[in-house]
């Protein structure tokens, strides 16, 4: 098992969990390629007919770790993990349901954008605080968030990187329902139960109709990739990430 994520195989569901509680869930290389290689595997694998993301009490994830990115803004190789995981999830041939407790931010954030159906508790803040960090959207947030939630919500939220609570999630069509911390993981269990009784095949067809065609999803995380990338070589990213590391907690 890989360190940080736990994946566990039932019933027809794959269930992966983030669990580096310390950190905030925040999102090493080595989780990337372990997440990444469960989709690809789960994907692969007739017995499992459906994807679940969780985290741990009050954090889903704190997005990418930022040391992982200061690496690369300081010269740094490496680094490709977390857009293959992006591919991956936005590849998944099957449906993928996410619940969410607390702390979402970055990729913690916009990973949901390509659930099928999101639940996420009332003290969860869904935050995207690209701009700040001298970075660009990413996951293709730039295309998905717009697109289900308007401009000025998207912009409100990538540009000015405005918080967005689990409620207002809701109303704005992001996440499929608010549900309370206790029932929270019972909910998404089952509704991921409800899914792996369905004639697979159907439900497969009945999905990719309701997502579309996935290649302008995976040409704009391309794109993103590549303004991330040269972003996160700047000075603008060097310092925000600095600031981070470097901050001294009260
Ligand atoms: N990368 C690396 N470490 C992170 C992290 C991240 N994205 N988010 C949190 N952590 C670490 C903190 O450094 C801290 O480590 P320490 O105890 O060794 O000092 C630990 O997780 C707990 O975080 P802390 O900030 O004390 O918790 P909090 O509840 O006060 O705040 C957050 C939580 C998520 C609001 C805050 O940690 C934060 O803003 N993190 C950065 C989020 C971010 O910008 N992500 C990238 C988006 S692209």
């Amino acid at each position: 098992m890989p360190e940080h994520i736990a994946i566990d195989r039932k019933d027809g569901i794959q269930t992966i969990r983030m669990q580096r509680p310390d950190k905030k869930n925040a999102i090493t290389r080595q989780m990337y390629a372990a997440m990444a290689d469960a989709l690809a595997t789960g994907d692969a694998d007739p017995e499992v007919r459906v994807h679940v993301f969780l985290g741990v009490p009050g954090a889903f994830s704190a997005g990418n770790d930022l040391q992982d990115f200061l690496v690369v803004a300081t010269g740094g190789a490496g680094g490709e993990e977390v857009w293959d995981f992006m591919i991956a999830l936005a590849s998944a041939q099957k449906p993928v349901i996410s619940g969410v407790d607390g702390i979402a931010v970055g990729i913690g954030a916009t990973l949901n954008l390509h659930c099928d159906l999101t639940f996420a508790t009332p003290r969860t803040v869904f935050r995207t605080p690209f701009v700040d960090l001298g970075l660009v959207p990413e996951a293709g947030s730039s295309l998905l968030l717009p697109r289900l939630a308007g401009h000025q919500r998207a912009f409100a939220m990538l540009a000015m990187g405005d918080g967005v609570s689990a409620e207002q999630a809701k109303e704005a069509g992001l996440i499929h329902a608010v549900v309370g911390e206790d029932d929270l993981e019972a909910t998404v269990m089952d509704a991921a139960a409800r899914l792996a009784a369905k004639p697979p095949q159907a439900l497969k067809i009945a999905r990719d109709l309701i997502r579309g065609p996935r290649e302008a999803v995976l040409a704009r995380i391309r794109a993103e990739a590549g303004h991330f990338r040269e972003r996160l070589g700047s000075e603008e990213a060097r310092a925000a990430l600095m600031a981070f590391v470097s901050r001294k907690k009260g």
